[in-house]
């Protein structure tokens, strides 16, 4: 299917070049988007810009039900939604649809939270004078956004962003635009005036070049690869855009000797396998404590031979195929390395079928920090077991990396868990959970993960400004 931009309430690219879009477990064609550039960016910072005004003139209330309208859209459509993303990007059916479910529920939160951004009334310091601290929206908002989560992504920046009153530019990844332009459709149909939700798809470097350099819009949120947010952040100069930035990872897991081997296994797989193993927040290095190495590793590697490998459209299917073929030889390059300097692999190690992207799920034990799967993020299916003896090694060993986004511990200790998590450098830590994300609570790196949070109240205060009012009274 041929989707087009939506710029202003308006149909854009037709006659364009088309890029298309291959679904990468067939190699088949499955939708084509146009391949806009500077001048459709400039037309949607034109919209954006002009509707603004008119968007946080209205109350908290109004842009509310809006934005309930949307999620209620979202959930009707989640089949068909869920579909188009499996057929774009490879994701297992099962987990697009709780993908839709997931994108909603940022819709639902911020519609509600849009009406709890009180600003303050501040004790002033002399008798004729009342202080208060009042909340702007910062403006045209760009949404920047990868393929790995083509619809949670766009409603995690674009629900706080549109409910504090900015409007928005929305730019979609080349490899999975279909999504996003499925859910613009659902955006005109619950009635969002014209030019405060924009599409535009196309070439990253131009479209985001302008972007940059456009003063009108005020705030840029990312979510991709830290070498691309190190960019944003030297272009973000000239003008002194705000940025959000969610970039890469490098999770490690810790599975301490105490902990419920049921538990940390379940947990392992959770982190490490969804998406395929293609999310920011996936266990990338699992460090399993000494006592409990064996009984792990052999339990793990039981439940990973069940996971099911195949047609993404499946419902029985929990691992699809890699995005691309460089994500394919950058898994096929992980495992090569560990086995090369001496990791052995217990199950999975192989590519699974010629014509689709496929890779096995796959655990290796024995690995060490040499080993560049140990340090550069793998996203697929590749879980390495590393050996550790005590927690004060687990510690120095997770955080000695330039990442700092999630975390897994994996404890029945409370105070052990709790004294191990106080020294981990990353923004999100699950303990005894293999999924942490949801809608209410802040999702975000420290170090070289990124700028800010998204995700419970502090992603809204990420799309408003402070400004002090200073009043004289008589
Ligand atoms: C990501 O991979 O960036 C998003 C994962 C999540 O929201 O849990």
């Amino acid at each position: 299917m041929k989707y087009l931009m939506t710029i202003n309430g308006e149909s854009v690219g037709e006659n364009l070049e088309q890029i298309d879009i291959i679904n990468p477990g067939t190699n088949e064609v499955v939708g084509s988007v146009p391949n806009g550039g500077e001048a459709e960016a400039e037309r949607a910072i034109e919209a954006a810009h002009n509707a603004f005004e008119g968007w946080a003139d209205l109350t908290a209330y109004d842009r509310a039900s809006y934005l309930k309208k949307l999620n209620d859209l979202l959930i009707e459509n989640k089949e068909a939604l869920g579909r188009v993303m499996t057929l774009e990007m490879g994701k297992p059916i099962t987990q697009s649809m709780g993908e839709v479910m997931y994108g909603a529920s940022f819709l639902e939160w911020y519609a509600e939270e849009g009406k709890r951004i009180y600003g303050q009334t501040v004790p002033a310091h002399l008798p004729n004078k009342r202080m208060q601290v009042w909340k702007k929206p910062v403006g045209v908002v760009a949404a920047v956004t990868p393929w790995n989560f083509p619809l949670a992504m766009l409603t995690r920046k674009m629900g706080p962003a549109l409910a504090a009153g900015c409007t928005v530019i929305m730019k979609p990844s080349s490899e999975s635009p279909l999504t996003a332009a499925m859910f613009m459709d659902l955006i005109e149909e619950a009635g969002f005036p014209k030019g405060v939700v924009n599409l535009v798809t196309g070439s990253s470097s131009k479209i985001v070049g302008k972007i940059m350099e456009d003063e009108r819009v005020r705030k840029l949120t990312f979510t991709g690869s830290t070498e691309v947010g190190k960019l944003l952040i030297r272009q973000s100069a000239d003008n002194v855009k705000l940025l959000s930035l969610e970039l890469g990872g490098h999770a490690p897991l810790i599975v301490l000797d105490d902990a419920d081997l049921e538990v940390a296994v379940q947990g392992a797989i959770d982190s490490k396998f969804r998406n395929t193993g293609q999310t920011c927040v996936c266990a990338n290095r699992i460090y399993v404590q000494a006592g409990i190495y064996e009984a792990f590793v052999e339990r793990f590697s039981e439940k990973v031979k069940e996971l099911n490998v195949g047609d993404a459209l499946d419902e029985s299917v929990d691992i699809g195929p890699l995005i691309n073929q460089d994500g394919l030889e950058k898994v096929m390059r992980h495992v090569e390395d560990a086995v090369g300097k001496g990791a052995k692999v217990v199950s999975g190690g192989h590519r699974k079928s010629e014509t689709g992207l496929y890779y096995e799920p796959t655990v290796i034990r024995d690995v060490n920090k040499s080993m560049v799967i140990m340090h550069e993020e793998t996203f697929g299916p590749i879980a390495p077991v590393q050996k550790v003896e005590t927690v004060e090694e687990a510690i120095k060993l997770a955080n000695s990396t330039e990442y700092g986004l999630a975390a897994y511990v994996f404890t029945e200790n409370v105070a052990r868990g709790m004294k191990l998590i106080e020294k981990l450098d990353f923004g999100i830590v699950g303990w005894n959970d293999g999924a942490p994300s949801a809608a209410q609570v802040p999702f975000g790196g420290m170090k070289e993960s990124g700028i800010g949070r998204e995700g419970g109240a502090e992603g809204i205060e990420a799309f408003v400004e402070s400004q002090y009012v200073s009043i004289g009274v008589k």
